[in-house]
């Protein structure tokens, strides 16, 4: 049986109206996405990769060219699709575990609250059900928005930028973390970031951007064997190839944020 969860994007464009005349954010994206992949979208600040995120989410609407799951033209938000900010966006006076249920028809059900502890497990929160989220670490929130998004099985989850606000070290925790996650759950993932290093690490694909209008560039394949070595001759090739798009080169020996 073919498995559910191709994602299409054909000759997309989106127009934003300001007031004297159209402003073109993004010109004639073409992309699939396998289900299962794991796809960085990497491009500098306001290239339009928000605005990728929310229209595949079904946030924005109005837009020129087609965006298909399946075949199906997308029709709003989805359970089908789950999605992740770079700020937790948690309710603070909400339990972790009352945070996680919020996407569920009937969380205070048996089937749901067992679906609840197993996403908190499959995050690392098993015994922070009853904490609220100022108890938490940065690294800890994120988790709870990643099961959040996920309580509802999505076939596809979204991630703007999810690790952009931790320290490098909880961030390169949690890159083992979010692959774990990713494998386990068999999940088509669609993350954006700025970190060249984080999307070679997580990624089979690198899409990278350019602005005025966004367009895509070109797309990077990461044939690596997982988990990756960052400090691995293959690894710096690729990381050579992402930053030569952007007119940079390696020969710095820190990390590089587009
Ligand atoms: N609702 C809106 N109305 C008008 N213009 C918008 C709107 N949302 C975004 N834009 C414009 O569209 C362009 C792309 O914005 P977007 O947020 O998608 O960029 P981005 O690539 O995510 O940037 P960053 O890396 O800074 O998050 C920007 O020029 C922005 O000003
Ligand atoms: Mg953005």
């Amino acid at each position: 049986m073919e498995r559910l969860g191709t994602l299409e994007v054909k000759n997309l464009n989106k127009k934003y109206r300001s007031q004297n005349d159209d402003l073109l954010v993004l010109d004639d994206i073409n992309l699939t996405v396998q289900p299962g992949e794991f796809i960085s979208i990497i491009g500098s600040s306001g290239c339009g990769k928000t605005t990728f995120l929310r229209l595949v989410v079904g946030l924005e609407k109005g837009y020129e060219g087609e965006i298909l799951l399946d075949g199906q033209r997308l029709n709003g938000p989805s359970l089908k699709r789950g999605v992740v900010f770079q700020d937790h966006r948690l309710l603070p006076w909400l339990s972790i575990e009352k945070n996680v249920g919020m996407g569920l028809k009937n969380p205070k059900s048996g089937e749901s609250r067992k679906t609840i502890q197993e996403h908190l497990e499959l995050v690392g929160l098993k015994g922070f059900e009853k904490h609220y989220p100022h108890q938490l670490s940065g690294g800890m929130s994120q988790r709870a928005a990643i099961a959040r998004a996920l309580v509802n099985r999505p076939e596809i989850l979204l991630l703007d930028e999810p690790l952009g606000a931790l320290d490098a070290l909880t961030r390169m925790y949690m890159h083992q973390e979010l692959e774990r996650i990713w494998m386990k759950e068999d999940i088509t993932m669609i993350m954006i970031t700025h970190d060249v290093d984080e999307a070679i690490v997580l990624s089979d694909k690198i899409v990278v951007m350019s602005s005025r209008p966004g367009t895509i560039k070109k797309i990077i394949p990461v044939p690596l064997a997982r988990p990756r070595d960052r400090a691995g001759y293959d690894f710096a090739n690729i990381k050579e190839e992402v930053l030569a798009e952007f007119q940079l080169h390696t020969d710095h020996p820190f990390t590089y944020s587009i």
